[in-house]
């Protein structure tokens, strides 16, 4: 029997400010609510449901009802594979007749009392708000990430973070890297380097989707559909993307850095259509150790294309897309076998699902989403600026870039000119405190 439920419109839920609910065996449904339909949102439903356990989708809610329908649609899909790597149906899972189906700003507030396990999966600048909501309502949660794109997002995830702790609410964040084989087996073994004096880490393709303004949208829409191109929403593309890189260094290292100084601008992608993100970034990160953190991130078409990592210890190297150690001279001292790997996307909500299931509480991912967060914000401060920028000072500094009032007549935080384009950080001439 599920502990501490009551019924209410047919559906159970979990009364406000309760503990998490766990279950005890795998015929008990765990009931999954989904905040942000789009493309990350609608797979990582799909992955819920394909976990071993009981689970069902019961509750939907996004900015849009265009991107409900959608999800809505491909999960239902007769075969998977039509859309996703999957093959088979989750179809017989999802029970989100139109009455739970959530639309606007404040659909989050309607659909997390619905379920035991919220999915978080909205553009970044909303997690702080929703993931507050999900852990007073006392869920176990998935969300993606980054957590957050200022650093007074960063301090509301954190603050939540330790309550969630309290409350043993499993949480699990999508820095799947955590949740692959190749990783896991190279996190295990780094000693072998030594200690880590330095490291390098690219996020270097083409860049992503561009949704053209619209006729007839207001600034709201606009930017909410547009959502990459605007830091309140997205963080830049060094906290949207690079943040995984980044993020594998501060889990080998063991810390976060202490500082950060770096240079980054926009020579392509500077049309109106692209807000006021730079297309390129490269940080110095400095760790208490002394050691650094040489980080780059570029979205430019016909460059060099990587995603990948490199820590260098006093003894050896750990490549991790080639998942293999060697010592300093090139001699392999480990090698991952490539067939054993896993798809980290599915094993997150395995493994969450599985410890829920149980009455386990395994998983506080939180805290270290919010501080990987946090260093990749510090990298855009300190590109955005050209000055050295350090951790503590802008973990504290308040900074909030968040729009006063949600509603899609309500003006957004950054606005575009007389001529259309929106105003970009100059390095040596931006200052936030
Ligand atoms: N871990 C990974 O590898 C990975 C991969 C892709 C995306 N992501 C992350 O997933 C998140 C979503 O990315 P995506 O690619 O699915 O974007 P998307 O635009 O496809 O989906 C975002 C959805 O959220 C909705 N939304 C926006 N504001 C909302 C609000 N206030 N309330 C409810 N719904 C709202 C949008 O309408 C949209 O449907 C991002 O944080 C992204 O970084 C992670």
């Amino acid at each position: 029997m599920k502990q501490g439920t009551i019924l209410a419109g047919g559906i159970l839920t979990a009364p406000l400010f309760a503990k998490a609910n766990y279950f005890s065996g795998a015929d008990t449904v765990i009931k999954v609510a989904l905040i942000g339909c789009g493309g990350r949102g609608t797979g990582a439903a799909m992955q819920a449901l394909l976990t071993k356990q009981n689970v069902k989708l019961v509750a939907m809610a996004d900015a849009f009802k265009d991107r409900i329908d959608s999800a809505y649609k491909q999960l239902n899909a007769d075969d998977l594979s039509d859309w996703s790597g999957v093959k088979g149906n989750v179809k017989n899972k999802i029970d989100v007749p139109a009455e739970r189906m959530f639309v606007g700003f404040d659909a989050y507030q309607k659909a997390i009392p619905l379920a035991d396990v919220i999915i978080l999966t909205t553009p970044p600048g909303f997690r702080p708000i929703h993931f507050e909501e999900a852990v007073k309502q006392g869920k176990h949660i998935f969300m993606e990430k980054p957590v957050a794109t200022d650093p007074n997002g960063v301090m509301r995830v954190l603050k939540a973070a330790e309550e969630a702790k309290k409350k043993k609410l499993n949480v699990v964040v999508g820095l799947q890297r955590h949740y692959q084989n190749s990783y896991r087996e190279l996190f295990k073994r780094k000693d072998q380097i030594g200690e880590i004096v330095s490291a390098q880490a690219w996020w270097n393709n083409d860049g992503v989707w561009v949704n053209p303004r619209k006729e007839g949208q207001t600034e709201m829409e606009y930017q909410m559909r547009n959502w990459y191109y605007f830091n309140w929403l997205c963080g830049d593309h060094i906290t949207e993307q690079h943040i995984h890189n980044i993020d594998v260094i501060n889990w080998f290292k063991g810390g976060y850095p202490v500082k950060a100084q770096g240079m980054g601008g926009r020579q392509v992608r500077k049309g109106k259509d692209h807000g006021e993100i730079f297309d390129h970034h490269y940080v110095e990160f400095h760790y208490a150790d002394g050691s650094i953190l040489n980080s780059q991130c570029r979205h430019i078409p016909k460059t060099m294309a990587k995603v990948d990592e490199l820590l260098t210890g006093t003894k050896g190297k750990i490549f991790c897309g080639a998942g293999n150690i060697t010592d300093l001279k090139g001699k392999v001292l480990y090698q991952f076998d490539q067939k054993t790997e896993n798809n980290p996307y599915q094993t997150e909500h395995d493994e969450l699902f599985a410890a829920i299931a149980k009455g386990e509480y395994k998983y506080a991912d939180a805290e270290n989403g919010a501080k990987s967060t946090m260093t990749s914000i510090l990298g855009r401060l300190a590109t955005y600026t050209g000055q050295v920028v350090e951790w503590d000072k802008a973990l504290n500094s308040g900074m909030d870039i968040q729009p006063k009032t949600y509603a899609f007549d309500a003006a957004p935080p950054i606005l575009p000119g007389a001529d259309g384009y929106y105003p970009v950080a100059v390095p040596g001439v931006t200052k936030y405190w």
